[in-house]
């Protein structure tokens, strides 16, 4: 009989050791998996300026406007930040609402 009860007690003070270091793991475990997430963005397919924006403007503004052309040294068309810092001031020349949608796409990406 008193075997048993110090069997239990044995058990018992086993059970809150094993039990006191689960709760110590299982309180580090959080801190490893708390990586914070990435943010998605919400934002389309991006325009890509070489192979959407330019063959628009080469195939109109080719004589002036790229190397070799009159306007190339103060307004080049082969680089995006001609064409940022223009904005839909080239709307002046260009008409067709399909080559605006592209060009308004790639001015209103970052
Ligand atoms: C025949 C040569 C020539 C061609 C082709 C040409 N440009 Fe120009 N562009 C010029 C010259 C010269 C200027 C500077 C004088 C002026 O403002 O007209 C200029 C200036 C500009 C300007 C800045 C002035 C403004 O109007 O606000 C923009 C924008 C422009 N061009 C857009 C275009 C676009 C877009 C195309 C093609 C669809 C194009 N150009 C084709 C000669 C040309």
């Amino acid at each position: 009989m008193r075997g048993a009860a110090v069997l239990l007690l044995l058990v018992l003070i086993a059970g809150s050791y094993s039990c006191g270091r689960t709760t110590r793991i299982a309180s580090l475990t959080p801190a490893v998996s708390a990586q914070p997430l990435q943010p998605t963005k919400s934002s389309g397919p991006r325009i890509d300026f070489a192979t959407q924006v330019k063959p628009i403007l080469e195939a109109k503004c080719q004589g002036c406007h790229f190397s070799g052309g009159k306007m190339y040294d103060k307004l080049p068309f082969d680089r995006p930040e001609t064409i940022k810092s223009l904005g839909t001031k080239l709307f002046t020349r260009i008409h067709d609402e399909n080559e605006r949608k592209v060009i308004r796409e790639f001015l209103a990406q970052e």
